[in-house]
């Protein structure tokens, strides 16, 4: 546990979504670790309870209110993070929220909605983080993408979206970054069972799984410096293979393994 915690002491990590879910769990990890923990969302209430938790376990923690769709806002919480633990070792860029809607269904506006926080909002943390990071050639860039960002799933078509918008961004900015100091890596969790997706249910081949593994997964992506980690590993890179291979074998893992769930009002979609 000692030497757990000597690989993070004296670390400062930032983490956006960090009032409930993957955010929490990921706050808890790198505070077991050692790291002080700068948190960030829009739920006071929330932030504060998760602030306490992180700080029961021996650490510093700051709850900063922000919303990352609004650059000014999640730039102004950085500047504050910096002032008060001096500058950030990593930034996790997690804060996201979901949309169930066929893609006939959805409206410009929905689709505007899930961009700004997904997207927009992960790339005003990563602009607010980056010039400091540059600065000192030194930190780390995480971001909590999805496997919605490697094979589309229904009906998910703006989550979707938004999610390989944000795999493509990453793949370019950790290549430009390549020997600057400055690291930058992405998690992509399959379904994992946080308040974001309370209402689907997953079939027993494919659960849910606890926020505590994609958690660990997004600590590990700091330590070691992945490029990418999928979880769970091995479903996800038969998935990653089978649709490169052929969309057609792709589509029907999706059919097969049910990734898509269930939600209340939905049938279930057709497996053949
Ligand atoms: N659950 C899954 O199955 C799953 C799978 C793959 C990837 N993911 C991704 O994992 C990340 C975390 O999701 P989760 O499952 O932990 O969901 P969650 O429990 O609903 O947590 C989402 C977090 O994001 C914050 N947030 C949402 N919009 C925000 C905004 N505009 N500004 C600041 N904070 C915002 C929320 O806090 P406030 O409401 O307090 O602002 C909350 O802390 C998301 O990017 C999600 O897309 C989830």
């Amino acid at each position: 546990m000692l030497k757990m915690r000597a690989r993070m002491n004296g670390k400062t990590v930032l983490i956006t979504g960090a009032s409930s879910g993957i955010g929490r769990a990921a706050a808890l990890a790198f505070a077991r670790e050692g790291a002080s923990l700068a948190l960030v969302a829009r739920n006071a209430a929330r932030l504060d309870a998760v602030a306490e938790e992180v700080r029961a376990l021996g650490v510093a923690a700051e709850p900063y209110l922000a919303d990352t769709a609004d650059a000014a806002q999640i730039g102004a919480a950085v500047e504050a993070a910096c002032a008060r633990f001096g500058a950030l070792d990593a930034a996790i860029c997690n804060a996201g929220i979901y949309l169930r809607c066929p893609a006939e269904a959805l409206t410009m506006a929905q689709i505007r909605t899930v961009m700004e926080t997904n997207f927009f909002g992960t790339l005003n943390t990563i602009y607010a983080v980056l010039p400091g990071m540059r600065a000192r050639r030194a930190g780390s860039i995480v971001v909590t993408c999805s496997m919605d960002g490697k094979k589309g799933v229904p009906p998910d078509a703006a989550y979707v979206a938004s999610k390989f918008a944000l795999n493509g961004f990453q793949q370019v900015l950790r290549q430009e970054m390549r020997g600057s100091g400055v690291y930058v890596g992405t998690v992509f969790p399959s379904r994992t069972d946080t308040p974001q997706i309370a209402h689907v249910a997953c079939p027993g081949i494919t659960p849910k799984m606890a926020p505590e593994l994609v958690a660990n997964a997004i600590v590990t992506c700091v330590r070691k410096r992945k490029k990418e980690v999928l979880v769970p590993a091995g479903p996800c890179k038969l998935l990653v293979l089978g649709d490169a291979l052929s969309p057609s074998l792709g589509d029907w893992m999706v059919r097969t393994f049910q990734l898509n769930g269930v939600a209340p009002g939905e049938s279930e979609t057709p497996r053949h």
